[in-house]
């Protein structure tokens, strides 16, 4: 049997072609209509693992004009004849970031080539080029930098660097981009600011409005992040509150049928090089309990088992072999490392945890309090267990240097959420040593 590349259906990465992104149909038609209006602010938000970076590159391909994914979704009828697009900027923020400036004054030094800002401010010298994103013949264009110049980055005659104002360069960064790239060079009708990770700025305050000042016709922002709404990506929201008619897209746990999609799409990938035997989709998907990460990590390795076993077919044993490996920590060994830096060699800790993991959240009418465990209930149970010092067992749990695995709820005492799902999800699955 040849080896199979497990990449070329599976992947853990952000997926950024569009031909592999499965599902997420009505958050795409919202995407749709928050591009073509011609103000306004995208705000995307969701827990870990649930899709959300990759749903912001699908956007910036739509941004461009490239609507192969909304039509092969059915959504054809919906796409404008006269589509509003734009060049894009791209970037992930990271916890360094203090404030709003501190964030501006990144975006106007951050050099990648094809997804940062600086790369689009027109200067002498600066050779930018025309590329496409994706595989599609249709796809639109957008631009990168293959030559930054001989005078280097920061000199540039079109966009003057105001020392000391950060907000000033940015706009007169911006302004130039607009006249020389966006209406001049591309005959674009804007330029659309994609700001993934914003909830790891630390201090929001004021953030909201400084975007709300920045937006205009030509100048479209869309911020991403972990969160249960808009509010806790941007602490001021009421000043943006007119912006975000359309643009609201909350990404939740993928539906049982289109984490079955991403089966089917990996089959078709595979093209003959490998088949899945009935039932294993539904098996996969049940078990990645809507979260799409877990999903290809699970189809990953049934890959490499099969490669192992010399199989081209992934089979009710493949998948065995698979969940008993998850089972005793084989499998996974970057869910499992965080597992084990989580109960640090105690096992009532571990004991612990699981009686967390295992958790089910009453049927309750606020959909904020699913995901959310107690520690009274975990406990009760842990102290009919024998396990004992819970109150030490505790604190390694929510410390950051751990991971940490659990967040305190601030409004709710005692309450506790875990940070990562697709972590708890994998708990619910191992095995206690
Ligand atoms: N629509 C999708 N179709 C197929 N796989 C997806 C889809 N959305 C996310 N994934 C997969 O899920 C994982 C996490 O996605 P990502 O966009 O990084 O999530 P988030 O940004 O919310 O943490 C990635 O491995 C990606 O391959
Ligand atoms: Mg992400």
């Amino acid at each position: 049997m040849p080896i199979v590349d497990p990449e070329i259906g599976f992947t853990a990465d952000v997926i950024r072609d569009p031909s592999r992104f499965v599902g997420r149909t009505s958050l795409i038609r919202d995407c749709i209509s928050a591009l073509n209006a011609a103000t306004g602010l995208i705000s995307v938000y969701g827990k870990r693992g649930v899709g959300k970076s990759s749903l912001l590159r699908q956007i910036q391909q739509m941004a461009l004009g490239e609507y192969a994914l909304a039509r092969r979704a059915g959504l054809a009828h919906l796409i404008p004849q006269r589509q509003r697009t734009y060049l894009t900027v791209y970037y992930s923020c990271d916890s360094l970031i203090r404030d709003g400036k501190d964030l501006l004054s990144r975006l106007c030094n951050d050099q990648n080539a094809e997804d940062g800002l600086l790369r689009l401010v027109p200067n002498d010298g600066k050779e930018i080029v025309e590329f496409i994103r994706s595989k599609e013949v249709s796809g639109g264009a957008d631009l990168k930098v293959i030559n930054w110049g001989a005078k280097g980055v920061e000199s540039s005659k079109y966009a003057k660097v105001v020392p000391g104002d950060t907000v000033q360069t940015f706009r007169n960064f911006v302004d130039a981009i607009v006249v020389h790239q966006v209406k001049g060079r591309m005959k674009r009708d804007g330029l659309l600011i994609i700001l993934d990770e914003f909830d790891v700025i630390e201090d929001k305050a004021g953030i909201g409005s400084l975007i709300k000042s920045l937006t205009t016709p030509e100048v479209k922002f869309a911020v991403c992040g972990v969160g249960r709404d808009l509010a806790d990506l941007i602490q001021d929201h009421a000043s943006v509150e007119r912006l975000i008619e359309q643009g609201v897209l909350p990404v939740a746990p993928m539906p049982l049928a289109e984490s079955e999609g991403i089966i089917h799409r990996a089959a078709e990938l595979f093209g003959g090089a490998l088949k899945f035997s009935p039932g294993i989709s539904g098996r996969i998907a049940e078990l990645g309990q809507g979260y799409p990460y877990f999903v290809q990590l699970i189809g990953k390795q049934c890959v490499n088992e099969a490669n192992t076993s010399g199989t081209s077919i992934i089979d009710d044993a493949v998948l065995d072999r698979v969940i008993a490996d998850l089972k005793t920590g084989r499998a996974f060994p970057t869910l499992e490392s965080a597992y084990q830096r989580a109960i640090g060699d105690s096992p009532g800790r571990q004991l612990l945890l699981h009686l967390f993991a295992e958790q089910v959240t009453e049927q309750s009418m606020f959909t904020d309090e699913i995901g959310r465990v107690v520690l009274k209930k975990a406990r009760q149970v842990a102290e009919e267990l024998d396990v004992q010092f819970i109150d030490q067992l505790m604190p390694r749990l929510v410390e950051k240097r751990y991971g940490p695995v659990l967040e305190r709820v601030p409004e709710r005492q005692g309450t506790y959420e875990f940070v990562n799902p697709v972590l708890r999800q994998y708990i619910r699955l191992r095995s206690l040593d």
